[in-house]
């Protein structure tokens, strides 16, 4: 499985890629603000921390746009910035159109804010070469989440599609357990999930008792 980081705070994403092989990025206007950068120059940014490398970097058109012939028109020259980035486009009548017409292109696109498998199965018919279900939003609603995610999964193996299948949003490591045990490709979630995700109390009680007896033990 995967690892993005959700973000787009250049020194959350130089830690990653160093400290985690991190496999890609995600972002979207919200990490943008969060970044306190423009828009084109922090994108502008991550493409040079990844240049000469096959990892994703989703980036997201304006959010305000809803005519797919605007949408491709700035998927396109996002896309020509550098070649690590996809689009990620809303999962709306004008995203889905603007997939397909990507696509054909040979542009990649994320179809994001998918909350159904209805919407998931859509994206792929279009040739969306990743799909965002969103499980931290949908859980903080009070809706299951595994059962969408295998649902997706098993849509797509199934039917054979080639997307790529991005857990987002995701707001634990149970989350990505979850979804690597139905086979999603893909978990991206913010850089806190995975450290705090990756550590447990007891491995440093643990490390605690060894260095305790480790001092207590002549070395020769
Ligand atoms: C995914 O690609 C999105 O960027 C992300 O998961 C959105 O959710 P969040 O910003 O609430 O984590």
């Amino acid at each position: 499985m995967k690892l993005f980081l959700d973000s787009a705070k250049t020194d959350e994403i130089k830690w990653a890629l160093e400290m985690m092989d991190i496999d890609g990025v995600t972002t979207n206007p919200g990490h943008v603000k969060a970044s306190g950068k423009p828009f084109m120059s922090v994108i502008a940014e991550i493409a040079e921390i990844f240049a000469g490398t096959d990892k994703p970097i989703s980036v997201e058109v304006n959010p305000h746009l809803d005519d797919w012939n605007e949408m491709v028109k700035e998927g396109k020259k996002l896309a020509a910035i550098s070649p690590n980035f996809v689009i990620k486009l809303p999962a709306t009548d004008a995203g889905f159109k603007s997939v397909y017409e990507l696509a054909n292109d040979g542009i990649r696109s994320n179809l994001t804010l998918v909350f159904s498998a209805a919407q998931a199965l859509q994206a792929m018919r279009m040739g969306a070469h990743f799909v965002s279900p969103f499980v931290g939003w949908k859980e903080t609603n009070g809706e299951e989440t595994t059962h969408f995610i295998d649902e997706v999964t098993q849509i797509r193996n199934v039917f054979g599609f080639e997307t790529e299948i991005i857990v987002a949003a995701a707001r634990n490591t149970r989350q990505l357990v979850n979804s690597a045990v139905v086979g999603a490709d893909i978990i991206t979630a913010g850089l806190a999930v995975f450290k705090d995700g990756f550590s447990h109390p007891f491995t440093d009680v643990g490390l605690a008792k060894f260095q305790a007896f480790w001092d207590d033990t002549p070395y020769e």
